[in-house]
């Protein structure tokens, strides 16, 4: 099989996210990086893009060039990760959709729901895939979960428990740091900074293992650094629509907390536990039973956990490992398209622009539940409702 073609807006030199994107866009084989506006410093972006093998005709100065570029080549990009900051992801996303390119974008996918349904919309009409790099939910463990839970291991779902709580933000010496100070911004940052930016991440594992969706939500949100004018801190209340029961608590002034992500479910006939920092492991504790511990790479433990794993068991996988399966999934998805057939179904588990949108609804409904002391509010997007 011919591999596909894979290019990055962003993800430039010293960024945070782009390494893991190119170590899981080609770990296995499915996509070829083939070109990239990696930087918003054009030269820089030329440069480096050279540096990691593109030729000097892919390695675009901006978005703009590289699209304009793609978009009639015989052998363009058949995927663009948009890896970019927040407030771009819209515009350069709907760009690459509506010139017919299969886009995953990096999260929150926009600012604002409205821009969000725009995306869906878009997505759907144009017929190409949209993405949203909840890249979580790629863990071994995590597609595991969702099996479990979809074939009743656990009974019905009564409580799911998520936590994406880091200290990263917690000294109040850094509250002018302008690599900080953004974050907590309306101006920079939108409506919500820390649900926003990891409460997100969590909320959409809820979903993605419970198989449900948030209707409503009550958020008690705090800036426990009071210069700040966006949250540093929520413990947000939910209810999903197959009547499960939700707790989220995000922070970035946990200190001693690092990364910090985190999920607990609870069903009428079990209990599981999965933390990111201890990916390889999956607590289950059946009713009345003893304790099991999952370990990841176990022979035959559901199609979709099974196809996620690489490495021997008793070898730790990572984050980029877990990027490698949303890519993994897209690969599938893509060349099902392309060949015109369905897709394997344990593959159909990439995040999507669905997701990417009732995320910013919740966005939304936790800012304005929060300035409204905790009232419940719908956390659905108008398109949802
Ligand atoms: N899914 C996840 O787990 C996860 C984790 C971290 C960050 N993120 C998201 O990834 C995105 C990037 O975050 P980061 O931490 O890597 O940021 P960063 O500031 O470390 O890097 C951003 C990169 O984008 C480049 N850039 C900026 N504007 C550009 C433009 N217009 N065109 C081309 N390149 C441009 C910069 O030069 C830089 O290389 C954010 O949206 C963030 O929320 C997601």
């Amino acid at each position: 099989m011919t591999k596909l073609k894979w290019g990055m807006v962003g993800g430039g030199e010293g960024s945070q996210i782009g390494p893991a994107h190119r170590l899981g866009s080609g770990l296995d084989g499915l996509f070829e990086f083939s070109a990239g506006a990696l930087d918003h410093r054009p030269d820089a972006g030329r440069e480096y893009g050279q540096r990691l093998g593109l030729q000097a005709d892919r390695s675009y100065g901006d978005w703009q060039e590289m699209l304009a570029g793609e978009r009639n080549r015989d052998d363009r990009i058949d995927l663009v990760t948009v890896a970019t900051p927040n407030s771009t992801h819209f515009e350069i996303t709907k760009a690459f959709l509506e010139a017919g390119f299969h886009v995953l974008c990096e999260k929150p996918m926009t600012m604002t729901v409205e821009e969000g349904e725009e995306i869906v919309k878009l997505a759907e009409s144009t017929g190409s895939i949209c993405a949203v790099n909840y890249g979580y939910t790629g863990y071994s463990l995590v597609r595991h979960m969702r099996a479990m839970i979809a074939r009743g291991d656990l009974g019905k779902i009564r409580l799911v428990n998520a936590e994406f709580a880091h200290g990263h933000h917690a000294d109040a010496a850094d509250a002018d740091n302008p690599r900080v100070r953004w974050r907590y911004d309306p101006a920079q940052a939108g409506v919500s900074a820390q649900f926003a930016d990891c409460g997100i991440h969590a909320m959409h594992m809820a979903s993605f293992v419970t198989g449900q969706e948030v209707t409503t939500l009550s958020a008690d949100i705090v800036s426990c650094i009071a210069s700040r004018e966006l949250e540093d801190d929520a413990m947000v209340n939910f209810r999903m629509d197959g009547g499960t029961v939700g707790r989220l608590w995000t922070s970035s002034v946990a200190i001693g907390r690092q990364h910090g992500l985190g999920i607990q479910v609870f069903g009428e006939k079990g209990g599981l536990r999965w933390s990111q920092e201890q990916p390889n492991q999956l607590f289950f504790m059946p009713l009345n039973e003893r304790l099991q511990i999952i370990e990841r790479g176990e022979d035959n433990l559901s199609p979709e956990a099974d196809r996620t794993t690489r490495v021997t068991i008793g070898h730790a996988e990572g984050m980029p490992l877990a990027f490698a399966n949303i890519y993994k999934d897209l690969a599938e998805a893509i060349n099902a398209k392309k060949e015109s057939r369905a897709m394997d179904a344990a593959a159909n588990l990439y995040p999507r622009a669905e997701d990417g949108v009732r995320s910013m609804a919740a966005v939304k409904a936790v800012a304005e539940s929060g300035a409204k002391n905790a009232a419940w509010v719908d956390a659905r997007p108008p398109m949802y409702r």
